[in-house]
């Protein structure tokens, strides 16, 4: 039986009695959180915890939660400095990122071509152009001609394989995006292997069209994109942020994370790529952006308005929930509102809990999204590689040893995921009255073992030390991405999409 997919109590489940106690149990869990929440500040750590997983084998005694963690450099301010200042010196000298070339073949796809609009000519298909700085901030705006290969729209994307092409893979290099925090630079933590920034994901029956920045931006212009979500989706929105920065010269361009929001501005097309933390979508003891280590977590599976406000006149809205699903077998739904100070709930099956969030959240969006103005995305399930015989490496310590993907489609491969959970966000985004993109990225990104953070990363705030970095099975992080990595192909699937829509 899998960690994920059994009947087993884990750690914070063990009370059972779902109910019982809840006053007594439920204060005792906030005073803690409350004392835990003093000293995190007394120690001067910026953010915490992410999402305690509690994932082990049968048998084996439950391991020391583990929180993993993101640095904001300057919280509640506008950050123009490289992230990674609060890395110690002798990390930053292992930096260290093979240099790509830009160049690209062009393959012959089937698909549509578009033309854009052009105010001058220059030839799209030399990628050179794509260095060349324009500071366009007139309101004539001179716009490059190119030409893009558009996959059809019944191609399905999600079903292919990856290729190793070191020379359009990454799109970005970790040291010029100077936006990535210290959780995901994988290099400069001392990862030494890079391939895993060269897989280019290759569908069976078209290709991805090219990843051009300024395009991308073309469609952004006056636009506000938002990712609303987990970690998983702050990974991507990371990802995001560094595929369009390099368009924007330094002054042009901010962040500003101020509470649940992170603004990402590229001035010059008054655009902004943006970040709202909101782990499980709908209300929860959970959603402070930073002091949101809770280990006992609560939702309020109907009540969505407060996180919503936050969503209105986006242009694109892009959302996920999973991985703070996965530490129990059951979710905790509070009775009551946590304003009115409620602390009593039910304990409901992972399933049922999540359809019944889901199901508002499909409310949300049929109640408030026009769909002439906004696209609305939903993330599939991020996967997780913590047990190495999963993909039958007896050798393996979690994901930490591994620097392929798994390339062999044919192995059946079981790492953990709850599909149940896929297919209601599947089949719900599917009959809903809005149109909602389901963004199938689970099994290509199953295939990705190689592609985690695991020790190349900080937790509680901090860069693991080389003693933690020596003890993988305690610190590895198997559910986090490296960047540049994975994540761009997810954005890769948006980008087609978003360039897809006349
Ligand atoms: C950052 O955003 C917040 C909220 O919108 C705003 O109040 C603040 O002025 C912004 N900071 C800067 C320096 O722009
Ligand atoms: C790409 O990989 C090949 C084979 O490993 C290597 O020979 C080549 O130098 C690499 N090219 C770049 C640009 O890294
Ligand atoms: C998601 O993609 C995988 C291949 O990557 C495919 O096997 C599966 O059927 C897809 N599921 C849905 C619901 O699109
Ligand atoms: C800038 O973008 C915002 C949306 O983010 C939009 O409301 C505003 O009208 C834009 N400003 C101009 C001058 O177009
Ligand atoms: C969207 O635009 C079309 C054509 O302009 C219009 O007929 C339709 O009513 C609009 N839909 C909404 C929800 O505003
Ligand atoms: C791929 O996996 C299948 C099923 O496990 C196996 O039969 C086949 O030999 C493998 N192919 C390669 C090239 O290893
Ligand atoms: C919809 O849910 C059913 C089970 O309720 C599942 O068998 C089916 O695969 C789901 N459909 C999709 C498209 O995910």
């Amino acid at each position: 039986m899998h960690p994920f997919q059994g009947g087993r109590k884990t750690l914070f489940n063990m009370k059972g009695g779902g109910r019982k106690n809840g006053n007594l149990y439920v204060f005792a869990v906030v005073f803690s959180v409350f004392v835990f929440g003093c000293f995190m500040y007394n120690e001067d750590v910026k953010s915490i915890a992410e999402f305690p997983i509690s994932a082990h084998k049968s048998g084996e005694p439950e391991p020391e939660i583990q929180e993993t963690t993101a640095t904001l450099p300057v919280p509640e301010n506008v950050t123009k400095v490289p992230a990674g200042d609060d890395l110690p010196d002798s990390s930053r000298s292992l930096s260290s990122v093979t240099e790509i070339g830009h160049r690209r073949t062009d393959e012959e796809t089937e698909g549509e071509k578009i033309e854009l609009p052009a105010g001058d000519q220059e030839q799209g298909r030399e990628d050179g152009d794509d260095d060349e700085r324009k500071q366009d901030g007139e309101e004539e705006e001179v716009e490059e001609e190119e030409s893009i290969e558009l996959p059809p729209e019944s191609c399905d994307l999600y079903t292919g394989e990856w290729v190793f092409d070191n020379g359009t893979h990454p799109l970005y290099k970790e040291a010029e995006c100077e936006f990535l925090t210290a959780q995901v630079t994988c290099m400069r933590n001392g990862r030494r292997d890079s391939m895993y920034q060269n897989w280019r994901w290759q569908p069976r029956d078209c290709s991805l069209p090219k990843f051009k920045p300024k395009l991308l931006l073309e469609k952004l212009r006056n636009k506000r994109l938002m990712f609303v979500g987990d970690s998983l989706n702050r990974n991507q929105w990371e990802s995001m942020v560094c595929l369009v920065q390099s368009v924007a010269p330094p002054g042009r361009k901010s962040l500003n994370k101020t509470g649940s929001l992170s603004v990402f501005r590229i001035e010059d097309y008054n655009a902004t790529v943006e970040f709202y933390w909101a782990p499980f979508l709908v209300e929860s003891n959970s959603d402070d952006p930073t002091m949101h280590s809770i280990l006992n977590r609560i939702i309020m599976p109907k009540s969505i308005k407060k996180h919503g406000k936050n969503w209105k006149n986006v242009d694109y809205l892009i959302f996920n929930t999973y991985i703070w699903w996965m530490n129990t077998f059951t979710m905790k739904v509070l009775r009551g509102s946590f304003d009115e100070g409620a602390t009593e709930y039910d304990e409901v099956e992972r399933p049922v809990a999540y359809r019944r969030v889901l199901s508002t959240w499909s409310k949300w969006v049929d109640k408030n999204v026009d769909p002439n103005r906004t696209q609305v995305f939903f993330m599939s399930m991020s996967p997780l590689h913590i047990k190495s015989l999963d993909w039958e490496n007896p050798n393996g310590i979690k994901c930490a040893k591994e620097i392929t993907p798994i390339l062999n489609t044919s192995m059946p491969l079981n790492v953990g995921t709850d599909y149940r959970l896929f297919s209601i966000a599947s089949n719900i985004t599917g009959t809903m009255k809005k149109p909602v993109h389901f963004i199938n990225i689970t099994k290509l990104s199953e295939y990705r073992k190689d592609a985690h953070t695991s020790v190349h990363t900080i937790r509680q705030g901090k860069m693991l030390t080389p003693e933690q970095q020596a003890d993988p099975n305690t610190y590895a992080d198997c559910i986090h991405w490296c960047l540049p990595g994975l994540p761009d192909t997810w954005n890769e699937f948006l980008y087609s999409h978003i360039i897809s829509r006349s």
